[in-house]
């Protein structure tokens, strides 16, 4: 039996009008599911940086919340260096602070191509039997192929690195995307992020670097993947320096001196 082009037409019209609306009420309905996970996964990896999730460990989100009771949020006023109080930590927004116009401004230049800088960021302050332990700070910056997020942690002494993660990034898997690889991430630890000066000093480079105690501003490179390491080096010192984190670190250990 022999249709119509009319019908033809009309058929395919129905088929794409039923199927766009299942696919944007799933898009809409999964939206929440989405942004709760994705919440979920930077905690882990906030937890990951300061030591207090292991490689590889499965925890749920009960867990998560459980191991967060040690950890302050804090938003801070990147200008001042100091706590912003009149903003709730539990709902303020890094990422979608730094693309509003009125919560950001054009970042000064910098090799991690950072192109905004939100007014505050959010920071985490690892508590233990002394206080402050350690902290873990944002960071943000392009590889090769993409903006890597992720956060570095540092301990009480401000300058000993407890950990680095990306919990988001597009680089090539099995290249610029082993930045996510634990063992890569574990050579970090215990590296010194600054210099005598003061300086953020720590350099991916290429090769291999010694241990920790003889090698303390130096960390393996990628093979192969050069580019996103650099990316990686670029970041981390735009985030520590002067320009961005500076003035909060200052902050701090003028208080810890005091
Ligand atoms: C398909 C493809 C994907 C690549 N992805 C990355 C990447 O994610 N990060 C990176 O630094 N280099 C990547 N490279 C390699 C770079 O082009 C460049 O060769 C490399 O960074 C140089 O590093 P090396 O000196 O350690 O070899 C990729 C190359 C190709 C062909």
């Amino acid at each position: 039996m022999q249709r119509s082009a009319l019908y033809t037409i009309l058929f395919a019209t129905a088929v794409c009008i039923v199927c766009a609306i299942v696919v944007s009420s799933a898009a809409v309905s999964l939206k929440p599911a989405q942004e709760i996970n994705a919440a979920l996964e930077k905690q882990r990896n906030v937890l990951l940086a300061a030591g207090l999730l292991e490689a590889g460990e499965k925890i749920d989100a009960v867990e998560v919340q459980r191991r967060f009771e040690n950890i302050r949020m804090v938003v801070v006023n990147l200008e001042t260096g100091e706590e912003a109080t009149d903003i709730d930590p539990a709902t303020f927004d890094q990422v979608r602070a730094a693309k509003d116009p009125e919560t950001s401004s054009v970042a000064p230049k910098n090799r991690a191509l950072v192109q905004r800088l939100p007014d505050h960021v959010l920071v985490y302050e690892v508590l233990g039997d002394n206080g402050v332990e350690g902290i873990v700070l944002p960071i943000q910056g392009y590889g090769l192929w993409s903006t890597l997020y992720g956060f570095i942690a540092l301990d009480n002494d401000l300058e000993t690195i407890r950990g680095i993660t990306f919990y988001q990034h597009g680089e090539t898997p099995g290249l610029g995307g082993e930045v996510d690889n634990p063992k890569w991430k574990a050579r970090w630890v215990g590296r010194k992020a600054f210099g005598e000066d003061g300086q953020p000093k720590i350099t991916v480079i290429k090769g291999p670097a010694g241990p920790p105690a003889e090698d303390p501003y130096e960390v393996d490179g990628l093979s192969g993947a050069t580019l996103t390491a650099r990316g990686v080096t670029n970041l981390v010192h735009f985030w520590l320096g002067d320009e961005v984190l500076g003035p909060y670190l200052e902050n701090l250990s003028r208080r810890r001196a005091t």
